[in-house]
């Protein structure tokens, strides 16, 4: 199976960090966000991926291109280690790109991937969204795609006040932790809401969801919504995902996910923690 990553987002709701460079290449802790993206695929039993980027996006290119000058440069200086996690970047899956000419929504993004995917079934993962649990999320949706032979996305528990953020499911509970979807409905108040369960940033997706795509009519702003065409989906299973899930897009998300990987870091998760209890008294 392939997988496709949308990365060609504008990421205004972080500006001005945004402005000259990729939401996905904010670092999180350590590593750029969409390099944990990239490495949930490849520990999903993915090894082909394609990013759609856009303008300014050059740098993701980069990051997973190899570097001669600073592989040449750690060699001749003895950091080992540096070399060989920089050497692992640029081999861990073969990337392909495709530019989303004008940014016209995450569905309009996904369907730059049609010609790629060449109608096999297929992963996505949203650039700016980071899972961490034992099992990569995208591992779970595979395995629930192979038994339902059905579309399958990941969603979380959300909060009752978060609600209205979300794309929220309706569905039938079919066994412990998986449900079969019968609606989705975006963004909706808590009122009119038919579940808490959210729809969160990764899929697997029959390829009839490009038929789907080209039909629905663009939304607010000129975007087409995913979640408009994964509707006219026969049938979709979700699974709840028992991890973390972090939509780098927002600030506070953001600085959430760099706290617990600092935390859970062996070389500095101590220090921090001393250091939080110090600056919360
Ligand atoms: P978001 O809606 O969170 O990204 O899309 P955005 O449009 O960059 O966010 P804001 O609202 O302006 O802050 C989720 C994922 O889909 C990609 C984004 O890059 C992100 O990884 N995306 C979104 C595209 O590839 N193309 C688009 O037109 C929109």
């Amino acid at each position: 199976m392939k997988a496709v990553i949308p990365a060609a987002g504008l990421g205004t709701r972080f500006l001005p960090a945004t402005k000259a460079q990729p939401k996905e290449m904010l670092p999180v802790f350590n590593k750029p966000t969409i390099q944990y993206v990239v490495e949930e695929a490849v520990a999903s039993g993915i090894d082909d991926i394609l990013i759609i980027t856009g303008k300014g996006k050059r740098s993701i290119e980069d990051h997973f291109d190899r570097s001669f000058e600073l592989e040449f440069f750690l060699k001749s200086c003895g950091k080992i280690d540096y070399l060989v996690e920089i050497e692992a970047i640029s081999d861990m899956a073969d990337i392909y790109y495709v530019r989303q000419k004008e940014q016209k929504g995450l569905g309009d993004a996904i369907l730059c991937a049609q010609k790629h995917v060449d109608g096999d079934p297929f992963a996505v993962l949203l650039g700016d969204t980071i899972t961490q649990h034992s099992t990569p999320c995208t591992k779970n949706l595979i395995d629930v795609y192979e038994k339902y032979n059905a579309s399958a996305i990941a969603i979380e528990k959300v909060p009752k006040d978060k609600i209205e953020r979300y794309g929220i499911i309706k569905g039938q509970k079919v066994e412990e932790s998986v449900y079969r979807i019968e609606d989705m409905v975006e963004k909706p108040s808590l009122n009119e809401a038919p579940s808490d369960l959210a729809i969160t940033g990764r899929y697997i997706l029959q390829p009839e969801i490009f038929d789907y795509l080209e039909e629905v009519p663009p939304g607010v702003g000129g975007e087409i919504q995913l979640t408009d065409a994964m509707r006219l989906l026969d049938s979709i299973y979700g699974h709840v995902f028992p991890g973390r899930i972090y939509d780098i897009g927002t600030t506070l998300e953001w600085l959430k996910s760099s706290l617990d990987m600092a935390l859970e870091d062996p070389e500095v998760g101590e220090e921090m923690r001393e250091y939080l209890k110090q600056i919360i008294k």
